[in-house]
């Protein structure tokens, strides 16, 4: 039995839809406002919990064999993005069948940005899992293409892009796809055995292709807003003395905007190495999902 967090985001239902696809038996854990209908009918057994909760996780580890925290923080990275994966893999070694857990966390974890709480959660959680003793698989991906989607069909209606900061900024856009397949192929590959891996797609693109490939894809010229990025900081000043939550929320996103986040040739030939599939780019998943 695998159980899956995160079972209705980008990520996590993509994995839960390929482990179906090939017969497993998958535990989603979702939340009571969770869209999560379509897991069910894939034949997934429903876990309804909140990660906030010990208990549920508890509960929600037994008899598991395979662990996938594919879950986001909902702006809280304290009690999500850290301490329920703390929890997880806890109960993860108590419960004592588990034979390996995969972990999704972000390219960058390592850099120790400072004024990014997401990123600072992530990297203690690499380290608890590393000491664990429990076999694991860290997975750091760069932006994941079905995130690109609704900015896409925003562009095919209006041909707008927005692009905060420096267009130049190189990225390593994943196919989800191609992200949830190394996700379940990491527990029985061994060469993915207690690794950190950095996970883009196959090409490094400067964050101004984007624009340019859905100009290619719908052959509509591009008009790009390009705010800089001290709209930001003005924002985060602002909110501080409002909603001191939410400045550190900014702070993420504005380590997202304000740097590269991209693999390079030898880390993405490792990967095709260690998976042993091609790594599909960003135009082509695009096109399969936006039918055109
Ligand atoms: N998206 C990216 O570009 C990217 C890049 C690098 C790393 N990552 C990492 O990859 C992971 C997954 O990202 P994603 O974009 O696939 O996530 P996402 O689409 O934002 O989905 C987040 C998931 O977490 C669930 N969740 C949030 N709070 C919860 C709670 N209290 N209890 C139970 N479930 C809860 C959500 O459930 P609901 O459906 O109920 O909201 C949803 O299923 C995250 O850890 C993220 O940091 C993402």
């Amino acid at each position: 039995m695998y159980l899956v967090t995160g079972a209705t985001g980008g990520i996590g239902r993509t994995v839960v839809r390929l482990l179906r696809e090939r017969e497993m038996q998958v535990r989603a854990f979702v939340r009571l406002t969770s869209r999560y209908s379509e897991l069910e009918h894939r034949g997934a057994s429903i876990f309804i919990g909140d990660l906030r909760r010990e208990k549920d996780i508890q509960k929600a580890c037994q008899d598991v064999r395979y662990i996938i925290s594919a879950h986001g923080s909902d702006n809280d990275s304290l009690s999500l993005d850290y301490r329920a994966n703390i929890e997880l893999i806890d109960f993860a070694k108590t419960v004592g069948v588990v034979e390996h857990f995969v972990f999704i966390s972000v390219l960058g974890a390592d850099r120790g940005y400072e004024d990014a709480p997401v990123f600072k959660a992530k990297r203690a959680v690499e380290q608890y899992l590393e000491a664990s003793g429990l076999n694991y698989t860290i997975l750091r991906p760069a932006g994941l293409a079905s995130n690109l989607l609704p900015l896409a069909e925003r562009f095919r209606e209006t041909g707008l892009y927005v692009l905060i900061g420096d267009p130049k900024n190189r990225t390593s856009i994943i196919s989800t796809d191609d992200l949830a397949r190394m996700v379940i192929d990491s527990v029985t590959v061994a060469a993915a055995r207690n690794q950190i891996l950095s996970v883009g797609g196959p090409e490094i693109l400067l964050r101004e292709d984007i624009p340019r490939i859905f100009s290619h894809i719908f052959n509509k010229e591009p008009v790009i807003i390009n705010p800089p990025l001290f709209i930001i900081d003005g924002l985060r000043s602002a909110l501080g003395f409002f909603n001191p939550q939410q400045q550190k929320v900014l702070g993420t996103f504005r380590t997202l905007l304000a740097n590269e986040f991209f693999c390079t040739p030898q880390e993405i030939a490792n990967l095709e190495r260690i998976f042993d599939f091609k790594l599909e780019t960003l135009e082509n998943f695009l096109r399969r999902y936006l039918a055109v």
